[in-house]
């Protein structure tokens, strides 16, 4: 499937005009561009159901995503150049007229990729209706965005009817997080040095905790986010994806097979948390007005598009165990959320204590080792130890060894989009999900989400600008576990 740079190949993007196109996609095809990733004759055709030529979208595009782009990057030149790249189509998914349209703009003897930026329920639709232009074949591959679903039943239609019209093999099914490099690096840090994998297990490991917070409030997505909420918007794809790679078995290779087998099993392995533990286990929070970044911002409720009384949880903490051999025993805490004091995304590795203390009764203070792994804002990876303070007398203290992964290489580093689409161009499928691995993820999610729902229990309020509800920390406390911050 590789697709060689000389070869021609359109890119075409249902929801070209939308909000994702725009802010993300295009400014990474122009990356792609700009570092020559992109060939010759590799095109972009934007699709959308404004009546608009070419020069319209290419305006849209100039107006919309330069503007996004990182100014250091931003040469006119080269932005031109790329602007040639593009075509518009106009096409409202639900009609047949638009995809003959569509077949006309595409290149006749080249590959296609399509990339449904659009919401899920379309998926079907748009499958069915590029198989009936004669639009797919087996050069094509599908890039489906996520949520892929609502939950395990929508999710198993979505792929049933995308497997009539395209093989697994030219399935895409994008998770940024899985671009990021810090998370591509974690796995060289566990697969590719020595040290930490035969301590990287119960009992060595006394708990993990994976941390997505974000400062960012709900904006202008109140639509779409209403209806979704935390646990299906960043839990049941993003964290989940950090948490088997974190907790996988080393696969046989890093093809796309050998690691989504292993990724495949740590998701089998999740417990299923029951009606009976998801009081226990699971915290649910909505923000309320507050303060961040030394702003005042309204709370959820009284956001743009938000239904008054919404039930809608922003905030999510849950504490989950993988039952196998290699993690029984080991909590794995979980917690994602809007409107937390500072964007940090992080997974922390905490190991137990020295099995004996001689330094008990020594002043100071005896702390377990911790892998610290930072994601972002900035990518570090931090290893707390213990030392001994300077000076007469055996005083302990934790200090940090560190490496800054930004000073320690200089080359650019792609964004999680660029270096994805790449993938796609190029047909590797090792940082996308297989559709057993989706489906895992939904069945581990649907009981919790069906749990709430029963319950009908409102989330809990927590003021914008904090750590979430303070059930978050006493679920934690109870196993005298800290979050990050509070450590
Ligand atoms: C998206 C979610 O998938 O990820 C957003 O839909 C969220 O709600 C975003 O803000 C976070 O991504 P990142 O890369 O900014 O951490």
């Amino acid at each position: 499937m590789d697709t060689p740079d000389a070869a021609p190949l359109d890119l075409i993007i249902f929801g070209g005009t939308g909000d994702l196109a725009w802010r993300k996609l295009l400014p990474a095809l122009y990356m792609a561009h700009l570092h020559g990733s992109l060939g010759e004759r590799h095109r972009i055709v934007g699709l959308g159901r404004h009546d608009w030529s070419r020069r319209q979208y290419v305006e849209f595009v100039d107006r919309m995503s330069r503007p996004v782009v990182e100014p250091a990057a931003m040469q006119p030149l080269h932005w031109q150049d790329f602007l040639r790249r593009l075509d518009y189509v106009q096409l409202d998914a639900t009609q047949p007229e638009g995809f003959e349209r569509l077949k006309g703009a595409c290149q006749p003897d080249g590959a296609k990729v399509f990339y449904l930026a659009t919401a899920p329920s379309l998926f079907t639709a748009i499958t069915a209706r590029l198989h009936e232009a004669g639009l797919v074949d087996a050069r094509s591959r599908v890039v489906l965005e996520k949520p892929l679903g609502h939950d395990l039943a929508s999710a198993r239609a979505i792929n049933e009817a995308v497997a009539r019209h395209f093989e697994e093999r030219q399935i895409y099914r994008i998770d940024h997080y899985l671009g990021k490099e810090t998370v591509q690096n974690l796995m060289v840090l566990r697969f590719g040095n020595a040290i930490y994998e035969p301590m990287w297990r119960t009992p060595y490991v006394r708990s993990v905790q994976i941390t997505v917070a974000e400062t960012v409030g709900v904006g202008t997505r109140a639509g779409f986010y209403d209806g979704t909420g935390a646990m299906r918007d960043m839990v049941q794809n993003h964290l989940l994806q950090l948490l088997c790679i974190v907790a996988m078995e080393p696969p046989i290779s890093l093809d796309a097979d050998d690691v989504r087998d292993e990724k495949l099993k740590v998701l089998r392995s999740l417990r299923r948390l029951g009606p009976a533990q998801l009081r226990h286990d699971t915290v649910r929070g909505q923000y309320t007005a507050g303060t961040v970044d030394g702003q005042p911002v309204p709370g959820y409720q009284q956001e743009d598009g938000v239904p008054a009384g919404s039930r809608t949880e922003t905030f999510v903490a849950l504490r989950a165990h993988i039952d196998n051999a290699r993690w029984a025993g080991v909590p794995f805490y979980l917690r994602t959320g809007k409107r937390m004091p500072r964007r940090q995304s992080e997974i922390i590795v905490e190991f137990t204590q020295p099995p004996f203390s001689i330094f008990a009764g020594q002043s100071g203070m005896e702390q377990a080792n911790r892998l610290v792994i930072t994601l972002q804002p900035e990518e570090s990876i931090r290893l707390q130890m213990m030392a001994k303070e300077p000076g007469s007398g055996m005083r302990m203290r934790p200090v940090f060894l560190n490496l800054d992964l930004q000073s320690a290489f200089t080359e650019r580093r792609a964004e999680a989009y660029e270096r994805l689409l790449i993938d796609v161009v190029r047909g590797r499928l090792t940082h996308f999900m297989r559709r057993d691995e989706l489906e895992a993820a939904w069945k581990w999610a649907d009981p919790i989400l069906q749990g709430w729902a029963e319950t009908n229990d409102a989330p809990k309020p927590y003021p914008a600008g904090s750590w979430g509800p303070p059930a978050a920390s006493a679920l934690v406390a109870r196993e005298n576990v800290l979050w990050s911050e509070a450590q």
